[in-house]
């Protein structure tokens, strides 16, 4: 069994060390692609920044099956030992548009079970990191279970196409709340549910988006699922909804509706 201290002691050193490498790398120019469309970009420091987290696992930690969103993916149930799902960089979008509201993302898996997540907001210089038994931190300072707030009175994080189309009745999930809010970064979305600062978050996503968020939120008592109840298997991608018990039941219950 890998201690959580330990592994923690490591990847903590991770982000301080890409920081400087993503803010100067922006600041020199982008390398920009479009993946599938032009909504959907991948830049060069995407691409360093998972290869650089790549070859720090590799080299403390031999042996570990990665699933990363720029490179190869392995599956979590063929992983003996650790696994590691990396996003290099969420909200690319924003990165390359903004140079802010970003973040990348780490979750560490041991025989299939999570261990450790992070969330950096790397222009902030915040780690949110965290796991089961230990709470949850941005930094040093371990973060309160955020109360259990009713969707009347909470704002909600979601996607913005999502909210447009009207999916699975979103539009009226969003008039019972206090508003909607759309940040266009998984990563920053889960902060704002950790910090109590939204009441939930909806979006479709893929295992790099939520793996290391919903680590934080379970070891918070948040509920995180898809929107009909499933468990997040940290393979497929889905309809994922992260919020208070209240408002998880509230939501799930209006978007069966349809
Ligand atoms: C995206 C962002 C965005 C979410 C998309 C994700 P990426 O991640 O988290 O907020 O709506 O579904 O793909 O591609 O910028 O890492
Ligand atoms: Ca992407
Ligand atoms: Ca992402
Ligand atoms: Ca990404």
């Amino acid at each position: 069994m890998y201690d959580q201290q330990q592994i923690h002691q490591e990847v903590k050193q991770w982000f301080r060390q890409v920081r400087p490498r993503i803010l100067e790398g922006r600041e020199r120019g982008l390398d920009i692609e479009n993946k599938t469309s032009r909504l959907d970009l991948v830049t060069n420091i995407d691409k360093e920044t998972e290869k650089f987290y790549r070859q720090k696992i590799a080299e403390s930690f031999p042996g570990s099956s990665v699933l990363g969103e720029e490179g190869s993916k392995d599956d979590i149930n063929n992983a003996p030992g650790l696994f590691w799902v990396i996003d290099p960089i969420d909200g690319t979008m924003n990165f390359v548009k903004q140079g802010a509201s970003f973040a990348s993302m780490i979750a560490v898996y041991y025989q299939q079970k999570p261990l450790l997540g992070y969330i950096y907001d790397v222009v902030h210089d915040h780690l949110y990191w965290g796991g089961h038994g230990l709470g949850v931190y941005c930094d040093d300072k371990q973060l309160p279970v955020p109360e259990n707030t009713a969707l009347k009175d909470g704002l909600l994080g979601v996607n913005g196409p999502m909210l447009m189309s009207n999916y699975r009745n979103l539009q009226e999930v969003v008039k019972q709340s206090a508003g909607a809010r759309i940040y266009g970064s998984a990563g920053i979305e889960y902060i704002h549910v950790l910090k109590g600062k939204c009441v939930g978050y909806l979006s479709h996503l893929s295992p790099w988006d939520y793996a290391a968020g919903s680590i934080l939120a379970e070891s918070l008592n948040l509920s995180v699922k898809t929107i009909d109840g499933k468990t997040l298997d940290v393979v497929s991608s889905g309809d994922v909804l992260v919020a208070t018990d209240k408002a998880y039941n509230q939501i799930s219950s209006l978007m069966a509706a349809e």
